[in-house]
């Protein structure tokens, strides 16, 4: 039996990391983002894992949801032993207050960072309803969908849109025969593009960013490797999805 994990947000950081670590002969791999990684699919190679990569832009998230519920649907749930769904792929730009954002990149954020996971949670739900096989969803949330921070009011506001959904889906599952179990979980912070990202915004507008240079001179980011790891298994906890909300650093 194998294990199915679609997981998006592959081709760098974080995610990247998770997709080395999920490399094994008895997985199969579905990673989604604009930019493959060759050194992902050399990886993928050597463990004898079954990998497809798509290139998609999730900012236009539709039509990537309803090829991911065709090809679900072109699957026999019954050759897996487990199916797991990683909505991890993220934006943080635009960076500073709401009115100097450009519109464009807000809906790009917006869409992204939380129409995304949406749009792909349904097509998981829906496409893999009659599975036996235990499902799982694992929204890559943040500390900042739980605390407000200056010159981030889209980010902030995704990842609490993220959370608060992620709740609801609980709800609704725990009303089905076989529920899949969801979690929306905070991975600490990670020595990725994302933090150079931050640590590069302008203070004028964005007055924590000191505290992000902080936290790189002081080394207190986690390598990538060391985040998936942490996540990995907190995603094989027994008791995956009895709290939906949940920080890896309370783990
Ligand atoms: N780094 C941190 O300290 C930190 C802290 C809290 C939460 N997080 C969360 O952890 C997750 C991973 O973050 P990270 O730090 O690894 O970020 P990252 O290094 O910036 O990588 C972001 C990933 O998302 C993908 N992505 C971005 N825009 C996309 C789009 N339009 N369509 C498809 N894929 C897209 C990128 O792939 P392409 O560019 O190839 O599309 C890349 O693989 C995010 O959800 C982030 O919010 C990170």
């Amino acid at each position: 039996m194998q294990h199915l994990t679609i997981l998006t947000g592959a081709s760098r950081g974080m995610g990247l990391a998770l997709a080395e670590q999920l490399c094994a002969p008895d997985a199969v791999l579905l990673c989604i983002s604009r930019q493959t990684s060759d050194p992902l699919a050399v990886r993928a190679g050597a463990k004898g894992t079954a990998l497809t990569q798509w290139q998609a832009d999730l900012a236009d998230p539709v039509p990537v949801a309803e090829r991911l519920r065709s090809w679900l649907a072109g699957l026999d749930g019954a050759a897996f032993a487990s199916a797991t769904l990683i909505n991890n792929a993220g934006v943080v730009d635009p960076i500073g207050p709401l009115d100097a954002a450009d519109p464009q990149a807000m809906a790009r954020l917006l869409r992204v960072d939380l129409e995304a996971p949406m749009q792909l949670c349904a097509a998981f739900l829906a496409a893999t309803r009659s599975w036996v096989a235990p499902r799982k969803i694992l929204n890559i949330s943040s500390g900042l969908g739980r605390r407000a921070m200056a010159g981030s009011a889209l980010y902030c506001a995704a990842k609490a849109g993220m959370d608060h959904f992620s709740r609801c889906v609980a709800l609704d599952e725990a009303r089905q025969a076989q529920p899949v179990r969801i979690v929306s979980l905070a991975p600490g912070v990670i020595d990725t593009d994302m933090q150079a990202e931050l640590r590069a915004g302008d203070p004028a507008g964005f007055p924590d960013r000191d505290n992000f240079v902080r936290l790189k001179q002081t080394q207190a980011l986690a390598s990538p490797a060391q985040a998936a790891g942490k996540l990995l298994a907190f995603l094989a906890r027994e008791d995956f999805g009895s709290t939906v909300i949940a920080d890896v650093r309370d783990a």
